[in-house]
């Protein structure tokens, strides 16, 4: 049934197997007071316009495009963080109610999100051992305090943090962007999810220690057979570690296909565009991490 649904603008989930997670024609539109407060009649902004997108176990998917295209918005539409104005979500080929309640508690359990910045998601008042126990009792049952803490340092270790007792006992603030970004990593391999949507992981993190988190996310991918949507800016990477790429241009997805093919013969002319203004990351030097 899902290959003849699929949308003629999604890839076919054919010879390389479903879809776990795929979304149809999503739209997202913001009322443009709406940030504001102004509750005046505004004209609204179509953030997300007709998306549609299937992710597979496995792969990476990049999701590519400028700032304010409109990425981190589906990153929050497909994990449910904010409802869509139209569109469908599948799950496992299961389409998603838009009611909350026990379904939703599974659903996030499958699909979770890290941020660009994990320092806005990670509470600074909780050292590392609370935050990822609450995850872990959310999401693994009941279990005792010895317990817990095994489970969270196992979670610790997956992400290459270790010693592990020296990170359990840490603030938020006393770790690195980049023990920050791999924290927040801990924290959403604690629901054994299926899907993880990791919104530009490495555009806050030092140049030098970016293709270490990478790394993990394609140990991630390839050990946990995760289906991962990378969201970036950056083409270089979307090349090395994601299979197909999708171009967001204006909440539109203006190009799509396999990762080297969309990057070394792109169609569209904002990928042309995009490929032509990108940074040579070997040079480009952020926010320490
Ligand atoms: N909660 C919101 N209310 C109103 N507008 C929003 C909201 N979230 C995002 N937007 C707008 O939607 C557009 C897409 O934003 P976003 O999804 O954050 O893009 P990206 O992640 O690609 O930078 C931007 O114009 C942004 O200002
Ligand atoms: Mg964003």
């Amino acid at each position: 049934m899902t290959a003849t649904t699929t949308p003629s603008d999604a890839v076919a989930s054919t010879e390389a197997g479903p879809f776990v997670l795929e979304g149809r024609h999503l739209v997202k539109e913001f009322s443009a007071g709406a940030r504001s407060g102004i509750l005046r009649r505004r004209p609204t902004l179509r953030a997300v316009d007709d998306v549609s997108l299937g992710l597979r176990r496995g792969e990476v998917t990049a999701l590519v495009g400028q700032s304010g295209s409109g990425k981190s918005t589906l990153g929050r539409m497909l994990a449910r963080l904010m409802p869509l104005t139209s569109g469908t979500i599948l799950l496992g080929g299961q389409e998603v109610p838009a009611a909350s309640g026990r379904g939703l508690r599974e659903y996030t359990g499958a699909v979770q999100l890290t941020l660009q910045d994990p320092f806005a998601s990670l509470n600074p008042l909780r050292r590392v051992e609370y935050i990822l126990s609450r995850a872990v009792r959310i999401h693994q049952g009941p279990a005792d305090g010895g317990e817990v803490r095994h489970r969270c340092a196992a979670l610790l270790e997956r992400v290459g943090l270790t010693p592990t007792d020296r990170y359990l006992d840490r603030y938020p603030h006393e770790l690195s962007g980049g023990e920050r970004q791999r924290v927040s990593f801990a924290r959403a391999l604690a629901a054994s999810p299926a899907v993880l949507l990791a919104d530009e992981p490495v555009s806050m993190l030092d140049v030098t220690i970016r293709k270490a988190m990478l790394d993990l996310i394609d140990d991630l991918r390839r050990e946990e057979d995760l289906a991962v949507l990378y969201i970036t800016h950056d083409l270089g990477s979307a090349r090395r570690y994601s299979s197909e790429v999708l171009v967001m241009h204006e909440g539109r997805v203006v190009e799509r296909g396999p990762s080297e093919q969309v990057i070394t013969d792109p169609q569209d002319a904002y990928t042309r565009r995009l490929l032509a203004a990108a940074p040579d990351p070997e040079r480009k030097s952020t926010r320490a991490g």
